[in-house]
């Protein structure tokens, strides 16, 4: 795994994710950027938009995944045993579009994509997001595995009042394993269990691109927080929370515990400091600093950012270890470490993810395009 030192200047296109699993996705929003991707089963671009449909390929991919445990087909319900999902996609202040508490459709980018081109609005919530998916010719499908099942169950046991708020639970916040560990890239499963334990943590793929020819376009998809009060929405699927794009300026993307990211418009903030003069590193630590200054911090919180300019210069901070990233260029794809951690000495990863982490990371094997 290398440092990020991408902060040079580039005239290619690239595309940038959240958390080590994000790389097999972003590979294959990278092929659909090409323009030689034929479609995955179970994927298909809704436009012709080459960036936008890299981004929603991407997100795409994640949420099919069942072994990722925060996003789409793999994440974990809330505390009705329900999924729900959440997601955007965003080309700049005035086009884009958001989608929350989805229960029947598995790619909240799609539905958010349909929001920014088909309507007016900009964001859609709960029962009328689905019937609007519905409307526009989407697929209801079952959105738990029968893992994520399983993890409820021994959750609920440990937890018969039902409807708890469980973020307060400091047992686990999100730790990257890398593709290597035995996770496999689960962020709050990465070794087995301890019997009758269920998972916490939660986090979202956030997605940044950038055409060869300077557009700028991000996506997100979450599961939200796993066992989360029913109708909690976290940061993922709003403007300036989970991903923000000023053309000409740059874009951002968060990822962590919503309600801190939210708590200081993270994307937006990060955006705002490009755009007020301020470098990449600069935007990606004014982040996690403001981040730490809210105060009351737990153990479970983990907030990481990734920031990139309208040059496509990279950098990425994040509050606590455990934070990777994914790029995509010309040269590759490859998985990176922060350029910051705001709490490098954080020793109070909680056990289960301390097993499970690994030191080095491999990328995964090429998938066949
Ligand atoms: N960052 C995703 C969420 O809090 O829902």
């Amino acid at each position: 795994m290398t440092s990020l030192s991408t902060d040079h200047r580039r005239d290619t296109a690239v595309l940038v994710g959240t958390w080590s699993f994000s790389l097999a996705a972003i590979e294959a929003g990278w092929r659909r950027l090409a323009g030689h991707a034929v479609p995955e089963v179970g994927e298909e671009a809704t436009g012709d938009d080459p960036l936008l449909d890299a981004i929603e390929a991407a997100c795409r991919h994640a949420d099919l995944d069942p072994d990722v445990d925060s996003v789409g087909f793999g994440g974990l319900p809330d505390a009705s045993g329900r999924m729900s999902l959440d997601g955007a996609i965003m080309r700049s202040p005035l086009r884009f579009g958001g989608v929350c508490g989805l229960r029947r459709h598995l790619h909240p980018v799609t539905v958010a994509r349909l929001v920014m081109e088909r309507t007016e609005h900009r964001l859609l919530c709960g029962e009328d997001a689905d019937d609007f998916a519905d409307a526009h010719g989407l697929e209801s499908v079952e959105l738990q595995s029968s893992e994520a099942r399983s993890a409820f169950a021994a959750w609920r046991d440990r937890h018969p009042e039902g409807t708890r708020d469980a973020s307060g639970d400091a047992r686990l916040r999100p730790v990257d394993p890398g593709l290597g560990g035995p996770g496999g890239g689960r962020l709050f499963r990465p070794g087995d269990p301890p019997a009758g334990a269920a998972p916490f943590g939660h986090d979202t793929i956030g997605v940044l691109g950038r055409s060869s020819d300077g557009e700028l376009a991000a996506g997100c998809s979450t599961s939200g927080l796993p066992f989360k009060v029913p109708g909690r929405v976290g940061d993922s699927p709003i403007a300036g929370h989970g991903l923000f794009v000023e053309p000409g300026v740059g874009l951002a993307t968060a990822t962590g515990t919503g309600e801190l990211i939210s708590g200081i418009s993270a994307s937006f903030l990060a955006v705002e400091t490009l755009r007020r003069g301020g470098t990449v590193h600069d935007a990606a630590r004014e982040v996690v600093c403001r981040t730490e200054a809210m105060g009351d911090l737990r153990e479970h919180h983990q907030v990481a950012v990734i920031v990139m300019d309208a040059g496509g210069r990279i950098a990425s901070a994040a509050l606590r270890p455990g934070f990777i990233l994914a790029i995509r260029d010309a040269d590759g794809g490859r998985l990176c470490v922060p350029d910051f951690v705001q709490r490098p000495d954080d020793a109070g990863l909680p056990e289960s993810a301390r097993e499970g982490f690994a030191k080095s990371v491999a990328p995964p094997p090429q998938e066949d395009s």
